[in-house]
């Protein structure tokens, strides 16, 4: 049996790899206990960070990215998996240290696979995907640290992006008033694609990263979901209401974070860390169950664009360069 992959080969160290849609005996399949038929996939910040070859991320090449996947389960020699459950993975080392999601099957050690909740098939599970699962982590931490609806704003940045877009849809279904920024806030139908999202207001990125250099500037959020890092999030701690909850969770800005201890000290804000990596797997079920019900089909359909394996290269190239709105979704067989 053959099956179809994106492959990622790297002949020269010093270049990115190269991309292409190729037939693999299913032999070639790596270690696990779970064979997966994949009908989706979906294409992350970091599959496109793969994709363009950043350090640090894939060391062994050949390699077949897709850091998310939802199919089928073929086959397991695992008694918690049966053949034709419905599953996804997300995380864990998939597309990275092993073959991941962008090909029409996977095999995949049986502790990385959750079954899908009821009624969330592939393609929704793979437009929500790990943005969407980081973006519910992101909310979980910001109602732990005890922000509600009654104690102001809060922000989310990155607002056009994966994480981003979901956070804005889930907070406001939470009967939150978000405030979404974005580095295209000048574009009245961006303006208008977030408030149909569910965002009051929408800010140009650097009503945020102007507060960077200042240890403490006007309170005005009690929570803030942030996918930038570097002066984004450190504009947002200096702008943080006393006792809010900052979640970190990426650093399409920078991973440097040039901030002091006076939001920490003065204002007691909290700084939460999100990682949809490791986070235990007997709990996602739960996290996924709650984010299917937090976004309606329409919404969730209304901000997604679906891609074949052939696609994926340029897709994820402007993801880098430009960014795209909401989530692209992958058919490996389209
Ligand atoms: N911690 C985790 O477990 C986890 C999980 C998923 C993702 N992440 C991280 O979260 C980040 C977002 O991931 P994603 O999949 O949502 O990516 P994405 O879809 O590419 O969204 C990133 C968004 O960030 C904004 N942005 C880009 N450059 C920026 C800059 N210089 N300053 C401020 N904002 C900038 C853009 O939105 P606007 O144009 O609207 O500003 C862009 O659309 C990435 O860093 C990713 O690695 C972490």
């Amino acid at each position: 049996m053959t099956f179809t992959a994106l492959v990622l080969r790297r002949d020269d160290p010093d270049a990115p790899p190269s991309a292409r849609v190729e037939q693999l005996d299913d032999a070639r399949l790596p270690e696990g206990e779970v064979v997966v038929d994949v009908a989706r996939s979906s294409v992350n910040y970091k599959d496109a960070l793969i994709l363009a070859g950043r350090p640090g991320l894939v060391r062994d090449f050949p390699h077949v990215p897709g850091i998310d996947l939802a199919g089928t389960v073929v086959t397991s020699d695992d008694a918690a998996h049966t053949a034709g459950d419905e599953v996804l993975v997300t995380g864990c080392w998939l597309g990275e240290r092993h073959w991941g999601g962008m090909a029409t099957r996977a095999r995949v050690p049986a502790a990385w696979v959750v079954r899908r909740p009821a009624g969330l098939d592939a393609q929704r599970a793979m437009a929500l995907g790990t943005a969407g699962f980081t973006a519910q982590l992101a909310v979980d931490a910001l109602v732990r640290g005890g922000v509600t609806p009654d104690a102001g704003p809060v922000l989310v940045t990155g607002a056009t992006g994966g994480v981003g877009t979901l956070a804005v849809v889930l907070l406001a279904a939470a009967g939150f008033t978000v405030e979404a920024s974005t580095g295209a806030a000048g574009d009245a139908d961006t303006v208008g694609w977030l408030t149909g999202l569910g965002a009051a207001a929408v800010l140009p990125r650097e009503d945020v990263s102007g507060a960077a250099s200042r240890p403490l500037a006007s309170a005005r959020w009690a929570g803030v979901v942030d996918v930038a890092g570097g002066a984004t999030l450190a504009g947002a701690l200096a702008q943080t209401r006393p006792g809010g909850v900052v979640a970190a969770c990426g650093l399409a800005d920078d991973a440097a974070l040039p901030t002091t201890v006076m939001p920490f000290i003065v204002r007691g804000v909290t700084l939460v860390g999100i990682d949809s990596v490791l986070f235990p797997v007997d709990r996602r079920a739960d996290v996924w169950a709650r984010l299917h019900a937090a976004v309606p089909d329409a919404t969730l359909a209304g901000l997604t664009t679906t891609v074949g394996l052939a696609d994926v290269p340029a897709r994820a190239a402007t993801l880098l360069a430009t960014g795209v709105r909401g989530r692209t979704v992958v058919d490996p067989a389209g």
